[in-house]
C-alpha cells in the first residue's frame, strides 16, 4: 500500500506582496525520491522555505499536510515533529551557537521521550561525523562560522541524519561539494531511502541524479510545476536546457 508523506495541494505563497508560488501539486510518498528542476528564480527554494514555515513567506491559497495532518500555518518546530526537514541552498552562519547545542536542542525536540543520555548522544554524532567526513573538531564550532561551502554542506547532511526525519528536502545540496562528498553524501541519502523516507531533491545537476535516480522529475517554471515526468525529463534537461518545456 502506498502511504503519502508529503501532500502540496494548490499552494500559493507570497513575499512581500509578490506571488511567487502560483498554485502547486505535489505528493511523495514513503519510499520515493522526486527530483524538482526549473530554471534560475522559478521558486525552489521558495517552495523549500514555505513548506518549513519560514515567517518571511505567506500562504495566500492552499494546503501542506505531512502524514494526512494538515501544517500549512504550523509553527516551524511542529513542522519538523511532523517529520519534515529542509536541508538549505545557503546555509546560514549562527555565530553565538554551538552545533552541540543546536543538535541537542533539536533532537530533544523531535524526541522528547527519549532522553538519550549525553554521552550516548554525541557519540552517535561523532559516527556520523565519521560517515561526512566531518572533522570531530567542528562539534565546538558555532553553526557554519567560517564554513567553506562544502563544509556548510555537509553539516545539513549530518542534521538530517541525526534527526531521522520522514521527508526530506535537500535544496541544491550537490553544489559546492567535491566528488568524495558528493559520494558520501550520496550514501547517507541511500541510507535514509531503505528506511522508507520520502525525498524531495531539488538540483540543477545530473551528476547526483546519476547516483540517485529519482523515479519522478518535476519542472518548476515561473511558480508552477510544468511538466511531471521521470528521468527521461532530467536527461533532456541536461542536453537541452529548460525551453523545449512551455508552460
Ligand atoms: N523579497 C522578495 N521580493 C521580491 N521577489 C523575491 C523576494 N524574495 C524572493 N523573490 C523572488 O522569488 C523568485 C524565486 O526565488 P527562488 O529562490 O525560490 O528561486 P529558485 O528556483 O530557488 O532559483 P535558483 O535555481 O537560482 O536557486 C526569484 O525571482 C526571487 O528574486
Ligand atoms: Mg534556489
Amino acid at each position: 500500500m502506498t502511504e503519502t508523506v508529503l501532500e502540496i495541494k494548490n499552494l500559493k505563497a507570497e513575499v512581500d506582496g509578490k506571488e511567487i508560488l502560483k498554485g502547486i501539486n505535489l505528493t511523495v510518498n514513503y519510499g520515493e525520491i522526486h527530483a524538482l528542476m526549473g530554471p534560475n528564480g522559478a521558486g525552489k527554494s521558495t517552495l523549500g522555505e514555505v513548506l518549513i514555515g519560514h515567517p518571511n513567506y505567506t500562504v495566500t491559497d492552499g494546503k501542506i499536510l505531512i502524514n494526512g495532518k494538515d501544517i500549512t500555518h504550523a509553527a516551524p518546530e511542529d513542522r519538523a515533529r511532523a517529520g519534515l526537514f529542509l536541508a538549505f541552498q545557503n546555509p546560514i552562519t549562527v555565530s553565538g551557537v554551538k552545533i552541540s547545542t543546536f543538535l541537542r536542542m533539536a533532537y530533544n525536540n523531535l524526541y522528547p521521550d527519549e532522553k538519550m543520555p549525553l554521552k550516548e548522544f554525541f557519540n552517535m554524532v561523532k559516527e556520523v561525523m565519521k560517515d561526512v567526513d566531518m572533522d570531530e573538531s567542528f562539534i565546538t564550532r558555532a553553526i557554519n562560522d567560517g564554513f567553506s561551502g562544502g563544509e556548510r554542506k555537509r553539516f545539513e547532511v549530518l542534521q538530517m541524519v541525526i534527526l531521522r526525519p520522514k521527508i526530506v528536502i535537500l535544496d541544491e545540496i550537490d553544489s559546492g561539494l567535491d566528488v568524495d562528498a558528493l559520494k558520501l553524501v550520496s550514501a547517507e541519502i541511500k541510507k535514509m531511502y531503505n528506511q522508507k523516507v520520502g525525498f524531495l531533491i531539488i538540483t540543477h545537476y545530473q551528476r547526483i541524479l546519476k547516483d540517485i535516480i529519482p523515479e519522478f522529475v518535476h519542472v518548476l517554471k515561473d511558480g508552477k510545476i510544468v511538466m511531471n515526468g521521470d528521468k527521461n525529463v532530467s536527461d533532456r534537461i541536461e542536453d537541452e536546457g529548460y525551453d523545449w518545456i512551455k508552460e
